[in-house]
């Protein structure tokens, strides 16, 4: 049985103390962010007037030997960054197409393998969250090939990456944010068909560059655009909401909210809105970096992934719906979700409960537009089929890694408990943490 990071008893015992951490006073804290390079026309094939990102890149390149990691889907778009880097530094590449969907362990093994034969200075990752995962997990095996980041990794390892190549993260979608963040995801096949899905975090695997082209992003039908973007939604609220934010990441998060509520709408109706898909890729950016600093996404995340596993739901669409839920979970805890409704203009002057009774309709109302439901009953999962499960899903939830960092523990009953207000669309008593 293969051990992980989060398996060890102090993480699962002190994940909520050390995200928590950071609210000691005097504490200095960091905030770096990938160099970001955002508009239609991030890969000009020719040469302006000025030296620019492209070139800058070649810069640090001696070899000008790139390495895509891509998926069969978004191979398509890798032909406009290889004529730019081809025809401007005499950049040579080589393609692995293969990433899948959530990205096996086996998966991120043969890419590292392609990518330690090629010996790349430079690595793209052109995708949505599972390639550019993907990419950031491979890069370890190419940088380190005798550690196994699977089983070795624990939350005090240095990686010390960036000996041999850099990475770029130029996504296709507009949600995850992993083109932000410093964390990746993978799946293990725990075996009898059983699969779990877990993450890695460290601030090295963070993109040195984040090319948003919203180009890349028309072709994503309708359904992936509300998923995706509620992926950000979530991620924004969480990570303002959460205990490890800052004035920089709120005021970043603040931003993609407001963003998110006004185009994403645009976007799902029509993916060839020029202008609300760039405010979609840019929001998407916008609340990685946002909840990559705030540290913990909190039950809304644990439920969705698991939600998503056993149901087979899109993560955007599962953490989507327990947006509302998890707020309403957390309202003891934090003002901060005042801070969101100020700048939806949705705030009561007079009482909190109706500030945040605003937010929750605002979210659902949201959830409409984009033709989702706000229960798990409108997923179309059953009612003798969720009490079948929902132990089993408890369980899991309890066991999820967003689980550990979650601002207050959970125990099972909790987690049944939320899970029954979501099944029948009932709102969460506002002191269900204190009783
Ligand atoms: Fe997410």
């Amino acid at each position: 049985m293969v051990k992980f990071w989060f398996d060890n008893f102090l993480v699962k015992k002190l994940g909520y103390a050390m995200t928590n951490a950071d609210l000691v006073r005097g504490v200095a804290r960091r905030f770096d962010i990938p160099i970001m390079i955002v508009g239609p026309n991030v890969f000009p094939d020719r040469v302006g007037i000025f030296p620019d990102h492209i070139d800058e890149i070649a810069a640090r390149c001696p070899k000008k030997r790139g390495f895509i990691v891509t998926d069969k889907f978004c191979v398509r778009y890798i032909k406009k960054i290889i004529d730019c880097f081809e025809k401007r530094h005499n950049f040579i590449f080589e393609i692995y197409d293969k990433i899948l969907p959530e990205c096996p362990t086996e998966n991120i093994i043969e890419c590292g393998k392609a990518m330690s034969q090629f010996e790349p200075d430079v690595i793209f990752a052109v995708g949505g969250g599972s390639v550019i995962d993907g990419a950031k997990l491979s890069w370890i095996f190419y940088e380190k090939p005798d550690f196994n980041v699977f089983e070795e990794f624990d939350v005090f390892t240095t990686l010390n990456l960036r000996k041999k190549a850099f990475l770029i993260a130029i996504p296709t979608t507009s949600g995850t944010g992993s083109e932000t963040t410093a964390a990746a995801i993978f799946k293990v096949d725990l075996g009898e068909g059983k699969h779990m899905k877990a993450p890695i975090a460290s601030p090295e695997l963070k993109p040195d560059y984040a090319l948003l082209d919203p180009t890349l992003t028309y072709d994503m039908p309708p359904k992936l655009t509300a998923g995706t973007g509620l992926d950000a939604l979530a991620h924004a609220i969480f990570g303002i909401v959460g205990p490890g934010s800052n004035d920089f990441s709120d005021a970043l998060g603040l931003q993609a909210i407001k963003m998110i509520f006004k185009y994403l709408p645009r976007a799902f109706r029509n993916g060839k809105d020029r202008e609300a898909r760039l405010k979609m890729i840019t929001a998407a950016s916008l609340a990685g970096i946002c909840f990559d600093r705030g540290g913990s996404t909190g039950i809304n995340h644990s439920m969705g992934h698991q939600l998503g596993a056993m149901f087979k739901i899109h993560h955007g669409i599962a953490v989507g719906l327990f947006i509302t839920y998890g707020l309403q979970f957390y309202y003891p805890l934090t003002t901060k979700y005042l801070d969101i409704c100020e700048a939806l203009n949705i705030r009561d002057d007079i009482s909190n409960e109706q500030s945040l009774k605003n937010l929750c309709d605002k979210v659902n109302q949201l959830l409409k537009e984009l033709d989702l439901p706000t229960d798990l009953k409108g997923l179309g999962i059953s009612r003798t089929d969720f009490e079948e499960k929902l132990t089993e899903l408890a369980e899991n939830t309890l066991n999820d890694p967003t689980s550990f960092t979650s601002p207050v523990p959970l125990d099972l009953e909790t987690y049944k408990l939320l899970y029954s207000y979501a099944f029948d669309g009932k709102d969460v008593p506002l002191d269900l943490i204190l009783q």
